[in-house]
């Protein structure tokens, strides 16, 4: 099985190194292929997203993928910023299906800024419809406002849409999931305010006549944030549109002490994925050896798990990664007093050490 490694920019090639290092060590043996992207494709190719990368996340099993983007490449035309590349091996790839993990694991209750009782324990799931919605709707741009109270003015427009097909296949998923861990789905929305948003409410609800055995519930997007800072808990599997996606997943991120933790996966229809951590390319902590490689690394996991077909490995991984944390060992960002603070490079050789069985 051949494996796409893309690095990226920032701290995505010190955090994929100790990945790729986790994948080395296993019994099963992969090949990898490693290419540029995002500002480093700009810089060899002159494009965020090269041909020859594209054509080799094609052609792989699955891709793992670091971070994009750096202050020096923000003032490049959008079509060649280093984000166009994540977007566009997304839309390339049909990766509809993203699925984002927020589990605080005990060891680092203290490192949420919540109250430890808030989020001790909490693991909820966040589905996030990825290649639709105002992210890809045309029309876009700047024009000259043809009508209403500033018509003649300059403005900027977006395009927020979705088809039945693409809110029906993300509610398929959603549902399954749901039926594999607490039987419960929130759908979140903001169906009193957006057209787009009530007509995903109605399919949803439509898509739920074949998942009796999941309940499901609806709630808008601005009560979602709410609770999912006053009572997280409640939830369990979260379906959403990608901008709210988009938002909801980072506050959802932080409950567990740092983005440094958590990983994710971009499934297309016959769960050939993309998986890099939630976190993104963080330019000003790159080359330090300070960065959290276990987002990365637990993303590897999800990798075998989705993709590959590898779930004991998978279960391996993801039971080192709680051993180093077990041990104490913990990188800059959930460091506490009484913990050992180690490198992006020691922390990962600890996870392959704590491989070994
Ligand atoms: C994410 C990121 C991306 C997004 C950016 C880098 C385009 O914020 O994966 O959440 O908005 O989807
Ligand atoms: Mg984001």
């Amino acid at each position: 099985m051949k494996i796409a490694i893309l690095p990226g920019d920032g701290i995505g090639p010190e955090i994929v190194e100790q990945a790729v290092n986790v994948l080395n060590a296993l019994d099963e043996k992969f090949e990898l292929e490693t290419a540029v992207v995002g500002g480093a494709g700009y810089a060899a190719h002159g494009h965020p997203l090269p041909d020859g990368t594209l054509k080799l996340a094609k052609e792989a099993d699955a891709v793992l993928f670091g971070a994009v983007g750096d202050y020096k490449y923000d003032s490049l035309e959008r079509a060649l910023r280093p984000e166009q590349a994540i977007l566009g091996l997304r839309k390339n790839l049909g990766l509809f299906a993203n699925l984002r993990p927020a589990i605080l694991y005990p060891e680092l209750a203290g490192a949420s800024t919540l109250k430890p009782e808030v989020v001790s324990g909490l693991d909820i799931l966040i589905i996030r419809e990825l290649t639709g919605d105002i992210y890809f709707g045309q029309p876009r741009g700047v024009r000259t406002s043809p009508d209403g109270a500033f018509k003649g003015e300059r403005e900027g427009f977006d395009t927020m849409r979705y088809a039945e097909t693409e809110i029906r296949r993300i509610a398929h998923v959603a549902f399954q999931t749901a039926q594999k861990r607490d039987k419960r789905l929130t759908s979140v929305d903001k169906a009193n305010v957006l057209e787009t948003f009530q007509f995903w409410r109605d399919i949803v609800t439509d898509v739920h006549q074949e998942y009796p055995d999941v309940a499901l519930e609806h709630m808008y997007v601005d009560n979602a944030a709410m609770q999912l800072v006053r009572a997280p808990k409640k939830f369990d599997v979260i379906v959403t549109g990608n901008m709210f996606g988009d938002i909801l997943s980072d506050a959802a991120a932080m409950l567990t002490g740092s983005i440094g933790m958590l990983p994710s996966a971009s499934l297309d229809a016959n769960n050939k994925g993309l998986y890099e951590p939630s976190h993104g390319s963080a330019p000003d902590i790159a080359g330090k050896g300070i960065a959290n490689p276990l987002a990365t690394i637990l993303s590897a996991a999800m990798m075998l798990r989705f993709s590959l077909n590898k779930a004991e490995q998978a279960d391996r991984v993801e039971a080192a990664v709680k051993k180093v944390l077990a041990q104490g060992l913990r990188t800059a960002d959930i460091f506490e007093a009484g913990t050992t603070k180690v490198s992006t490079s020691e922390m990962g050789a600890a996870v392959v050490k704590a491989l070994a069985k």
